[in-house]
């Protein structure tokens, strides 16, 4: 069966590293046929602005969306494409598979959890304003509607992978109102579902539980700022940003992206990693309902890993992300 799917190869890395995804899809068998548009930097470059309308249009043609990163002036500027676009298809559940990979260089051996993030609303609603010279406000919006959706995707996805805990981060002690009822509505639905064991974490001893014992997660439910700070956290206990993916979800859209940004220090280089995008295009093929070679797809991008002379700097070797590209071509 062929595919039709949105492509935004993104600023930075992020063409090196989309390109290398989507040329291994069509290597393992799957017919795409891509629909490629610019948004962010690239976009402002082709259209004269971040997010043109030809990128909404085509999304919504679609439904599903393979992204590399995209760049966001740091405070000025345009508002971050990636929340727009989370906001614009209400992607309400972003979710990042973090998993040791067998031989790296990495302290943890067993990390296997999934970071569901909250990812329509919190502080990232962009709420924000200058209320007098010198004082600036910005607003968290928590509802009890996407409380309760990301917690019942989280308890869901637990069911669904055979997960045995799902662990709640928040910042309820401070922030009663707000954190307290994400607290609530993760509560119901954890009391709708005993089979699943349910424990709460304030969010910073889960940063400091994370570096110590990360086998102790399993499905980390939390809001969208902690899920933004924490995915990076836990990216660090596998092998760092180069290797995590990760995809946005809604009721019938969905883009997959790697956690990483678009790397400006190593851009254009041939040395950012792939898997990252590789492992996010694996998940896009699941989505498509491509199993076998979703499975295919991430077995050759383990067995590559597994040869030290394969991996990229950033691990430790000397491959840059063409010849990785095509030692799990090879493996394919
Ligand atoms: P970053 O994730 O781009 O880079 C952080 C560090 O990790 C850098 O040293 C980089 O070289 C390294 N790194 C990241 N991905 C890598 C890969 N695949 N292979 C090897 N090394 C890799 O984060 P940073 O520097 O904070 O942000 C840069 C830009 O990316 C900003 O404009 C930011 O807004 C944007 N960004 C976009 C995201 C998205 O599109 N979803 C997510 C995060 C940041």
């Amino acid at each position: 069966m062929r595919h039709q799917a949105t492509l935004i190869s993104g600023d930075g890395i992020g063409p090196e590293v989309t390109r290398a995804a989507y040329e291994l899809i069509q290597r393992a068998g799957v017919a795409v046929d891509w629909e490629e548009v610019f948004a962010g930097a690239a976009g402002v470059a082709k259209h004269g602005e971040p997010m043109h309308a030809s990128v909404v249009d085509s999304i919504r043609r679609t439904r599903v969306a393979l992204k590399g990163p995209l760049e966001t002036p740091i405070g000025k500027g345009y508002r971050s494409v990636n929340v727009a676009l989370r906001a614009e298809f209400d992607l309400y559940a972003c979710v990042r598979p973090v998993r040791s990979i067998p031989g790296l260089p990495s302290v943890f051996k067993n990390v296997d959890l999934v970071i569901v993030r909250e990812n329509t609303e919190g502080l990232y609603a962009g709420k924000e304003h200058l209320i007098a010279k010198g004082v600036a406000e910005t607003l968290k919006i928590v509802t009890e509607a996407a409380s309760t959706r990301i917690a019942a995707y989280a308890f869901a996805l637990a069911h669904r992978e055979k997960r045995r805990r799902v662990t709640v981060a928040h910042k309820a002690n401070i922030m009663k109102i707000t954190d307290g009822l994400f607290l609530d509505c993760a509560r119901k639905i954890a009391a709708a579902n005993p089979d699943i064991e349910y424990n709460e974490l304030i969010v910073d001893n889960t940063a400091m539980q994370l570096v110590i014992r990360p086998e102790r997660f399993d499905v980390l439910l939390t809001d969208n700022l902690y899920g933004d700070i924490l995915s990076d956290e836990a990216a660090g206990l596998v092998g760092g940003l180069g290797v995590v993916p990760g995809a946005n979800i809604g009721d019938d859209i969905a883009i997959f992206e790697a956690v990483h940004g678009s790397a400006p220090d190593i851009a254009g280089q041939g040395l950012a990693n792939p898997v990252a995008v590789i492992l996010s295009a694996a998940m896009m093929l699941r989505h498509l309902g491509e199993p076998d070679a979703a499975t295919r797809l991430e077995s050759a991008t383990r067995a590559a890993l597994a040869d030290p002379a394969a991996r990229t700097r950033d691990l430790g070797g000397p491959a840059t992300t063409a010849t990785f590209t095509a030692a799990v071509a090879a493996r394919l």
